[in-house]
């Protein structure tokens, strides 16, 4: 209940908007982080300062809170079940071991009969020339832990040195994908409660730019057929992981309509930002509720919404002209506190209320052409 102290590993900008809802709730909130100026720290009650992979560090923070969530799946499975021991972690180490290692990940899809990218493990060259004749070229390949925004990734091109490609993974253990053709990429964004309760948003729209999310739409427009098939998907995979808080699934639609996974995120997602502003509970409160044991708020927009990121190049020459956002009516600014503005680098985003979400992404365009120092 209200009053009582969340414990957040990761103090990235996920956490921090999930401590500012929680804190509105009434909750305390402490983080664990390498950085006492990590953007959630900036908002919580308290911050144990020491990396994820940290049991001591981790331990202290589990011994003053009365739950532990995170902001962040890349926190070693080993981890959370020594933290299990002190106190409730979730979701617990049972789903972080099967999504913090895509292989692993893109095994359970398959024994639940999910539709994902052929796939094939290309750690060592004859493994990857293997993949490539399986998957065939262009092929993608990807580090098996801690990738995010596209880093951990290479591209295999039609008639490209895959052994360099490969090279650049420096060894790490990877997986190799096929290229999928999408017609454009959605996710669901949902929350599953202590009891098994289940609340699912509008699904999202995503157009990624350079690996990185660069808007979001929501409600996405699709056939019902589709929308029916993104949320069973999405509620299989919530269920079968047992999972507890907010979760998303990515997935590629295809010209004919058919949804494949690209991959699970067990937390809240930048293509659930637009709920904060646009549904009725935010994503941050939604999963606050979740892992506290709370009811399910109310998953329903109010609005339309284009979501549009904030990443680092545009800094380039300074502060962005901020102006620009703040005298449009429909805009909300949201700014993380990084105070290190590097290229690729998720600063912030913009919201756009706007229920006709065409216009919505014309605006957010000319919004981040007016933010950009020419
Ligand atoms: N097999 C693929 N075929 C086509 N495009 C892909 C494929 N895999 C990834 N992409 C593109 O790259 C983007 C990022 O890939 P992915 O989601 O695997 O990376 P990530 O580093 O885990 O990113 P994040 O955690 O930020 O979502 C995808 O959203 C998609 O646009
Ligand atoms: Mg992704």
């Amino acid at each position: 209940m209200p009053g009582a102290t969340v414990g957040v590993l990761g103090g990235g900008q996920l956490g921090r908007m999930m401590a500012i809802e929680a804190r509105r709730m009434g909750y305390r909130v402490v983080v664990l982080d390498p950085s006492p100026r990590c953007p959630t720290a900036q908002v919580a009650d308290g911050v144990v300062v020491g990396a994820l992979d940290d049991l001591e560090s981790a331990r202290h923070l589990a011994q003053q809170v009365d739950v532990i969530t995170l902001d962040t799946e890349h926190v070693p499975a080993d981890l959370l079940a020594e933290l299990e021991k002190i106190v409730p972690v979730r979701p617990g180490s049972s789903v972080l071991r099967t999504i913090n290692d895509r292989q692993i990940q893109k095994q359970f899809l398959d024994r639940l009969g999910l539709p994902q990218a052929q796939w094939a493990p290309s750690t060592t060259q004859p493994e990857l020339d293997a993949a490539l004749v399986k998957l065939g070229r262009p092929a993608i390949v990807k580090v098996r832990r801690a990738g995010y925004d596209g880093k951990g990734q290479v591209r295999v091109e039609e008639t490209g040195d895959a052994g360099a490609e490969l090279a650049k993974l420096r060894g790490e253990p990877s997986v190799a994908e096929e290229l999928v053709r999408f017609k454009r990429e959605i996710s669901v964004v949902l929350a599953r409660g202590l009891t098994g309760e289940l609340k699912i948003y509008p699904i999202a729209e995503n157009v990624h730019r350079r690996h990185i999310l660069h808007t979001t739409r929501a409600p996405a427009p699709m056939k019902p057929a589709t929308k029916v098939r993104a949320e069973e998907i999405a509620i299989t995979v919530a269920e079968a992981l047992g999972h507890v808080g907010v979760m998303a699934v990515e997935m590629f639609e295809l010209v004919d309509g058919r949804l494949l996974v690209n991959e699970i995120a067990p937390r809240t997602h930048n293509s659930g930002h637009y709920t904060w502003g646009a549904c009725v509970t935010s994503q941050f409160e939604q999963h606050i509720r979740a892992v506290c044991g709370l009811p399910l708020g109310d998953p329903r927009p109010m609005t339309g919404a284009v979501m549009v990121n904030l990443i680092g190049d545009l800094w380039r020459a300074g502060q962005p002209a901020w102006e620009h956002v703040l005298e449009r009516p429909e805009a909300r600014l949201h700014l993380y506190g990084k105070d290190a503005p590097a290229p690729g680098r998720k600063m912030g985003h913009v919201l756009l209320l706007d229920d006709d979400t065409d216009r919505g992404l014309v605006t957010a365009d000319q919004l981040i052409a007016t933010l950009t120092p020419t």
